[in-house]
């Protein structure tokens, strides 16, 4: 009786019949991807296993003090070995593609040139064939957080521009064993968070962080952030242009990046209010598209930074145009934001040059922007989802865009029964309006592609490590063993009516 409630009251509605662009035209066309997402060092586990080398989070994660509950990803949800049951889960909930990253440590396990680790392309080669065997499109990430931890010790990773030649050397790899298959290629996930918590704040390897955020250690500078991230974009674009100087044409497929992107939202109405919310925009996401997609910094970031902010030269602008063929979406929650230049705001890290002096804020006069979650960062406002759908289709000329990630984390309650550990309505009600948003942003035009459902299984959290669950499956960590949520089932029931209906 629950199910059928919910089915009823949280499916977006549509009618096929119709005319297109109307407002309940069925916005989700036959080809649309539907899918769900992971990473490798959050699923794998098998951390040792088949000459794998040890990346950053393999040696961040066993330092006393970094994750919540003092846990690792050295078995996760043991998906390495496990992924035939996943591929089952996926094909039963009806998904026509599967969003993964591959271990940079176990192609190359020092990250460097040479010495290809035949078994890790052996693994991903089986996972790629399991997933097509069942109609399910290989979606893959290169780097997703997790880097051989030799790159870092030998020159100190993406501080240094020598990365951009071994990333290059790693992208050509994937593409050579794994191009004929993969149709759908990300350089990065999220460079805008790993410069930010690896960068800034310290909280992600290698904990390098700039005052005034986080307590520094000496030596680390408010530059760092900056020129870790030029190394990213330089990356992406070496990878990009070898992708399409060597491979593109004969494989066929796409590339694009994933930025974490997060809808900011002006704390009132002033023009103060609004241009901070733009500038916080800037020094967030825009500060790694813009340079793919229009070859210069945001020019926000350009008039604060000045000489604080690298710059491109004239062979880089050559390999970063057409930097991408699709812009992914990691899109979860929203913020306000308030100008810190023009009015007083509590002196503090969001209030700082590096951040655009915008104060990032999830109140507004003690009331949050969206409902709160079990994490400190996720408010439960869908409509965020067609505000930054909107926004990037507009700055960016509607380039095709993938919702590569979008979910709700939930802690265990100790004294909770499988029954409710399962019953996961508010992540259902989540998805529901989350995608009901989107909708409406492509029926306004935006040139959406895909949706990905985060995550399939519940995994490891990073910091919170396993205290926060993503999953559509719950996972018992003690026997590993995987169960749907009604999640799982609603999800399969959208898709399949979304099939319907084309
Ligand atoms: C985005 C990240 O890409 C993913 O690794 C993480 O688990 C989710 N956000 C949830 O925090």
């Amino acid at each position: 009786f629950v199910f059928k409630t919910c089915f009823s009251i949280l499916m977006v509605s549509c009618d096929p019949t119709s005319l297109k662009g109307s407002a309940d035209s069925c916005p989700f066309p036959s080809n649309f991807l539907f899918g769900t997402a992971s990473s490798s060092y959050q699923f794998e586990g098998a951390v040792l296993s088949d000459g794998k080398g040890i990346n950053n989070w393999d040696v961040f994660t066993h330092k006393p003090g970094k994750i919540e509950d003092g846990s690792n990803g050295d078995v996760a949800v043991d998906h390495y070995h496990r992924y035939p049951e996943d591929v089952d889960l996926m094909d039963y909930i009806g998904v026509n593609t599967y969003r993964f990253s591959i271990s940079w440590a176990r192609i190359l396990p020092n990250g460097r040139f040479g010495n290809v680790n035949r078994a890790g392309i052996k693994h991903y080669n089986t996972l790629i064939n399991t997933l097509l065997r069942k109609g399910i499109q290989p979606f893959v990430t290169l780097t997703h957080y997790d880097i051989p931890q030799e790159l870092e010790d030998i020159y100190g990773s993406w501080l240094n521009s020598k990365v951009q030649e071994d990333f290059k050397y790693y992208a050509d790899i994937c593409f050579r064993f794994f191009g004929d298959r993969v149709k759908y290629w990300v350089t990065f996930n999220e460079p805008n968070v790993v410069v930010i918590r690896g960068y800034r704040s310290g909280i992600y390897p290698p904990s390098r962080c700039s005052k005034p955020f986080g307590n520094c250690s000496s030596g680390d500078s408010e530059k760092e952030p900056f020129i870790a991230a030029h190394n990213m974009i330089l990356s992406h674009a070496a990878a990009a242009d070898i992708y399409r100087t060597k491979y593109q044409k004969k494989q066929g497929g796409s590339i694009g990046i994933v930025l974490n992107a997060l809808w900011y939202e002006p704390i009132s109405n002033s023009l103060e209010d609004k241009a901070a919310a733009g500038r916080a925009q800037s020094f967030y996401m825009n500060w790694f598209l813009d340079p793919i997609i229009h070859g210069k910094y945001p020019m926000e970031m350009r008039e604060i930074l000045q000489s604080d902010l690298p710059t491109f030269s004239k062979h880089d602008l050559e390999k970063l145009k057409n930097g991408l063929d699709f812009i992914g979406i990691n899109h979860y929650t929203s913020f306000y934001v308030k100008d810190c230049i023009f009015s007083p705001c509590e002196p503090g890290p969001g209030a700082s040059k590096t951040e655009g002096f915008a104060l990032r804020t999830a109140q507004k006069n003690g009331i949050f922007i969206g409902e709160p979650t079990a994490a400190d960062w996720l408010f439960v406002y869908p409509q965020g989802m067609e505000k930054i759908v909107t926004y990037i289709k507009e700055r960016y000329n509607n380039t095709p865009m993938f919702i590569t990630e979008n979910g709700f984390g939930e802690n265990d309650n100790p004294n909770s029964t499988m029954e409710i550990l399962l019953h996961d309505v508010k992540r259902v009600e989540y998805m529901n309006g989350y995608l009901e948003a989107l909708a409406k942003a492509m029926r306004k035009g935006a040139d959406v592609r895909g949706y990905f459902a985060w995550s399939l299984l519940d995994n490891f959290e990073w910091t919170s490590g396993y205290t926060l669950r993503f999953g559509l499956h719950h996972v018992d960590y003690a026997t590993l063993k995987r169960t749907p949520r009604l999640s799982a089932t609603w999800y399969k029931e959208f898709i399949a009516s979304h099939k319907a209906q084309n």
